[in-house]
């Protein structure tokens, strides 16, 4: 009877408001009225608003002749999909020649075969830099020209700073920046006669807010972001666009193949460990696909807390240098005990 008795009030309430109306100046009524249209109105142009950059994203794509340096991984076989059924011509790389057929396969089963073409495949491995030569032309013998390559290879090392051998160093190096720099300069002339092109880098924050235990990982992330920010400026000229996305990392992308059991007791693990602070491979892929259309320069995607703390390394540097050492020493405690 609680129940009856409250929808009773909610009635009576109803009628108040609706006497109140009444009594009202008519031209508080009509302002009173007119702010739910208002709010509706609103939310249908944004929704409107969405679904043409939808549209837009998707003729963004058609035809055009788009290369994934690493179609394997989580992003690149979303990307993938998103593209080939988008209608764009791909050229996907990889390191695993099976593997590179099975996604081939997968996606030409997946789709209307009269409105989407069949992949092109290229095995590529950044940790092999003699074969970029042969890569590159490799690459470009696919249609004779490309409009957009997309770098989201990338290889990821966690231990402390000392304990990395100056091999690893310079095969992270290798796989992160030296390989993305080569394949770019390779492939650049070719765009550049052609007086078009787009570069899309995707990069780490982790670069910036300095997590710890990932020195030559940031080092290289750094290196590749400057030699990317620095071609924007010198391309722009010849109708080429760079933009660099960068991503907290990415769910289910199962790269990590450290140790996590170690980093999760600290406070700072909080910012890439734990699932809802990473990106899912859809959501980057759309953000690719967004950043293709729109041609921004930089786009940051991540949940807020990683966002936050972005903020925070550039307003309050000394507090977040604070909280990153204070965060490994209670890792550190957490261990010893
Ligand atoms: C993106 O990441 C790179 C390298 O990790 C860094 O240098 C750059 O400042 C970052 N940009 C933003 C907007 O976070």
């Amino acid at each position: 009877m609680v129940v009856a008795g409250e929808m009773d009030s909610n009635v009576t309430e109803l009628e108040d408001f609706w006497n109140i109306l009444q009594d009202m100046d008519p031209v508080w009524t009509t302002t009173v009225l007119l702010v739910p249209c208002v709010v509706l109105l609103t939310a249908g142009s944004f929704y409107l608003y969405s679904f043409i950059m939808g549209l837009l994203s998707k003729m963004s794509v058609r035809n055009k002749v788009v290369v994934l340096t690493d179609a394997l991984s989580g992003l690149g076989k979303e990307c993938a999909g998103v593209f080939h059924r988008g209608g764009a011509r791909l050229i996907l790389c990889g390191k695993n020649w099976e593997k590179l057929e099975e996604l081939a396969d997968e996606l030409a089963s997946a789709s209307d075969p009269t409105v989407t073409f069949p992949s092109k495949l290229v095995l590529l491995d950044f940790g092999d830099m003699d074969s970029m030569p042969e890569v590159t032309s490799e690459i470009l013998e696919c249609y004779g020209c490309l409009d957009v390559l997309i770098f989201n290879s990338g290889m990821k090392v966690k231990a402390p700073a000392q304990s990395v051998s100056l091999e690893m160093d310079k095969l992270l190096m290798d796989n992160n920046y030296f390989g993305p720099a080569t394949l770019a300069k390779g492939l650049l002339p070719s765009m550049i006669s052609r007086r078009t092109g787009h570069l899309l880098l995707v990069s780490s924050i982790q670069g910036r807010i300095s997590v710890p235990f990932r020195t030559a990982y940031a080092a290289s992330k750094h290196a590749v972001q400057a030699f990317f920010d620095c071609l924007r400026a010198e391309v722009e000229e010849y109708g080429i666009s760079v933009s660099t996305i960068n991503t907290t990392f990415i769910s289910g992308s199962a790269s990590s193949s450290s140790s996590s059991t170690e980093a999760s007791r600290s406070i700072w693990s909080l910012l890439y460990t734990k699932k809802p602070l990473g990106v899912s491979p859809d959501e980057a892929a759309t953000e690719i696909v967004r950043t293709l259309s729109s041609r921004r320069k930089e786009v940051v995607v991540a949940p807020s807390l990683p966002k936050a703390a972005l903020y925070a390394r550039s307003f309050f540097p000394d507090l977040f240098f604070a909280v990153v050492a204070a965060g490994v020493k209670s890792a550190a405690a957490a261990e010893n005990m």
